[in-house]
This record gives C-alpha cells, structure tokens and sequence, in this order.
C-alpha cells in the first residue's frame, strides 16, 4: 500500500504525539519535520530516522515531496500555516482551535473551499476515542432511548500556583480565550459528536481566577512546574481560567459543562454524561476503556471496552479487552480517518473533524465570550 508522506510542523507535546502516531499508521509515514527551535527538529528527525528536517514552515511546506502538512504550532501560527499550506497544493491537519479567531477560521473554511481536492482536518481526538464512536453510533439506531440532558467537565491543575507560565496564557498567541478554546473546544466537539447534533445556544460565566501571574525569564516547556525561584516579570493575566457554560442544541437537548485550568488534583480529566428517557451513559477520559450506564429499575453496569461486543466501532479498537488503548490510539484513529479520506476519497466514512467543524466549534466560543461579557444567552451564528 501507498504511503503518504507528512511534514509535521512544531515539535513540542502535541507534535511528537502526532509523530508517534503517524509512525503506527498504515496510510502514512513521516518525511520531514520543522521547529522553529532547529536544535528540536534535528532531534527529532534523528529520533524518527528520517533525514529531512527544517527550521522554517515554508522550507517544508514547499518541499515537493511532502502531500499532508501537520501543523502542530502555537495557536497563533495555524491561520498563516494553514493558507500557506492549502495554496501550496498540500492536504492540511491543524491543531486545535483552528485560529485565533472566527473571522481566521471563516477565512481558512473559504480558502479550503477554493481547493475541493485538498482534505482538511481540525484535531478533535477525543471524538475518535473507541467508546465515543461505539456509543455515538448506539444513540443513532434509538434503543438507548431520546437524550434530553448531556453534562460534564474538562479540568486540569497544570496552571494551579501563580508560578505556573505558558505561551497559551499570551493573548497574542492563544487568542481571545484561554481554557475554552483549549479545553471546551474538545468538549464541545465530542457532545455534538456524541449526540449528533449542534451547540445553537450558550449562557456563559468565564473567570480570571488569577489575574496576575510571574512570567519566567527564561522559556518554560507547556505543562511543566515551576519552582518559583526562577527570575520573572509580573504579568497581568486577561484569559479565563475557568468557565462554566449552559447550552442548548438543535435537537432539543438541554446541557451544562464546566472547565479549569486550576483545579488542584485534575490532570486531563473530561467527563461526559448523557442522560436519555431511558438511561444514563458516563464516559471518562482518565479511564475511558469503560462506560457506566445508569438504569432506575434495574442494577447499573459498566461495560469494559471489548473488541468482541463492539457493534459499531471495531476498526476503532485494537488491542483485547483488559489492554489499555489511550490518548495514542485515539490520535492515530484520528489520523487514520483523515489519511483513508485523502486516498480512498470514494470508500470514506469520513468521521474526522474537517474545517468546517472547526470553524463551527469557533463561532460557539465566539457564543461563549460573547455571552459571558453580556450575561444573556447568544445564539451561535453559522
Ligand atoms: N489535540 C490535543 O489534544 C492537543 C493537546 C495539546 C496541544 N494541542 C494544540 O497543539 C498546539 C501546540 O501545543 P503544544 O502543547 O504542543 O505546544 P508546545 O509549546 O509544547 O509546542 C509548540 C512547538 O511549536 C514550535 N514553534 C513555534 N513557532 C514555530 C514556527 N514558526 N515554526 C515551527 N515551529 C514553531 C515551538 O518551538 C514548539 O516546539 C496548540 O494549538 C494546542 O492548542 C492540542
């Protein structure tokens, strides 16, 4: 089989997951990476036995040997790698948020447009996760019952103390939000997944919890703890660290999530809960090899991913039951969705998030902004 070779741009803790799963896929294998950090892309091309790497965008994006472009940049970078890469004849993945803002992702979804031969990919991996497509496709055949209610959370600690610094608590870099482009985008995506159907309306309360931090002179790596003794600046920070949203769906469905940056004790911890006239579903991502389903008038069970009793979602799944599958996996699903659309265009079930999705996603945390600064419901605008 043919392998498609990717240039994977921005090689920090995203990036070397993207390379990692590339490496597993079939469709796929990579030819070159970049970093503006050259010391970095030597590296990891040295890790990854490829012998091409660089250390500006535009080097790789006109390599002529390179088909897919992963961007895996800071937030600010992904509207000009992206429209670099689309109007350079390359197929696109891009890290989440899209952009910095709607009028970025609008812009990028009208330039793909522009190119229907060139695929398009936003990475929401949660929604790959085997339970999440198993579950999803459950919910559509109706014997789960009618959702009514979905809730849940993203929270995380990793910007507890006032210590802890990272480019995402810059305006200029991450955008107008902080912990909802971060983390509620996921959320958001994996609930429309999930259900199958839109956010149309929100009711908002974003908050600073700390609104000045100490900004290290000295570069420090996304996610690791500072000791507090390193020279800093005082910074003033505008971004939300924690939110908490209302919504309502097209489908009639009713939900509530909630999400920090700066809760002591929670890593990567997501949760989501449907509840239909029938039963519950809960699914965790810290343990997401099981789902809880809650009933009235019989015992509640958790159902353990199986290969076996899966229905809908087997090629999502690889490893026997009792084997942990993760954040890994569920990226390389990812991957895989993306790269058979780009060589089968024809046989694609095409799950992966496009642009499209990624500019939606966009306009519902404009909704979010939008109405926290009013305190009224907004309607997301498509
Ligand atoms: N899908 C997910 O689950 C997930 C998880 C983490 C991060 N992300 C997203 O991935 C992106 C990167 O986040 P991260 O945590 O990996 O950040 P990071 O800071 O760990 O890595 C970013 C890398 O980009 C490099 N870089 C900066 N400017 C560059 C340029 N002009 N050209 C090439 N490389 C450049 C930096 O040197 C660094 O190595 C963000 O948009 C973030 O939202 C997604």
């Amino acid at each position: 089989m043919r392998k498609l070779k990717v240039g994977v741009i921005g090689l920090g803790f995203i990036g070397a997951v993207h390379a990692d799963a590339i490496q597993r896929s079939p469709f796929a294998e990579v030819s070159a990476v970049c970093d503006a950090n050259r010391e970095f892309a030597a590296k990891a091309a040295g890790e990854l036995n490829i012998p091409k790497f660089y250390s500006d965008y535009r080097e790789l994006v006109l390599d002529p040997e390179i088909e897919v472009i992963h961007n895996c940049t800071p937030n600010h970078l992904h509207y000009e790698i992206c429209r670099f890469s689309l109007e350079h004849g390359k197929h696109i993945l891009c890290e989440k948020p899209l952009g910095m803002t709607s009028e970025e992702t609008a812009a990028l979804l009208k330039i793909s447009e522009a190119h229907p031969s060139l695929k398009t990919c936003v990475n929401f991996n949660y929604r790959m996760y085997p339970f999440i497509q198993e579950y999803k496709a459950r919910l559509q055949t109706g014997e789960l019952g009618e959702p009514r209610l979905v809730h849940g959370h993203f929270l995380q600690d990793w910007l507890l103390y006032d210590t802890d610094y990272s480019w995402r608590l810059e305006r200029e870099l991450c955008g107008e939000t902080r912990a909802v482009g971060d983390i509620g985008s996921h959320w958001c995506d994996l609930a429309e997944t999930l259900l199958g159907s839109k956010i149309k309306e929100v009711l908002a309360d974003l908050v600073t919890v700390i609104p000045n931090r100490k900004k290290p002179l000295r570069q420090q790596k996304t996610f690791s703890a500072a000791n507090g003794n390193e020279p800093y600046e005082d910074f003033p920070v505008s971004t939300e660290d924690y939110g908490c949203v209302m919504f309502r769906m097209e489908n009639g469905v009713r939900g509530v999530f909630y999400i920090s940056q700066v809760s002591a004790g929670h890593k990567c911890d997501l949760k989501i809960e449907v509840n239909t006239d029938r039963l519950s579903l809960a699914w965790s991502h810290e343990k997401s090899g099981r789902v809880w389903i809650g009933r009235r008038d019989k015992a509640n069970e958790i159902e353990m991913r199986d290969p076996n009793t899966f229905r809908f979602a087997g090629e999502y799944t690889r490893l026997p039951s009792g084997h942990a599958e993760g954040f890994h996996d569920a990226v390389l699903n990812h991957l895989n969705s993306f790269y058979r659309s780009i060589l089968y265009p024809d046989a694609s079930s095409a799950d992966y998030a496009d642009f499209a999705s990624g500019h939606h996603i966009m306009k519902v945390i404009d909704a979010i902004v939008q109405s926290s600064r009013t305190k009224s419901w907004a309607a997301v605008t498509e």
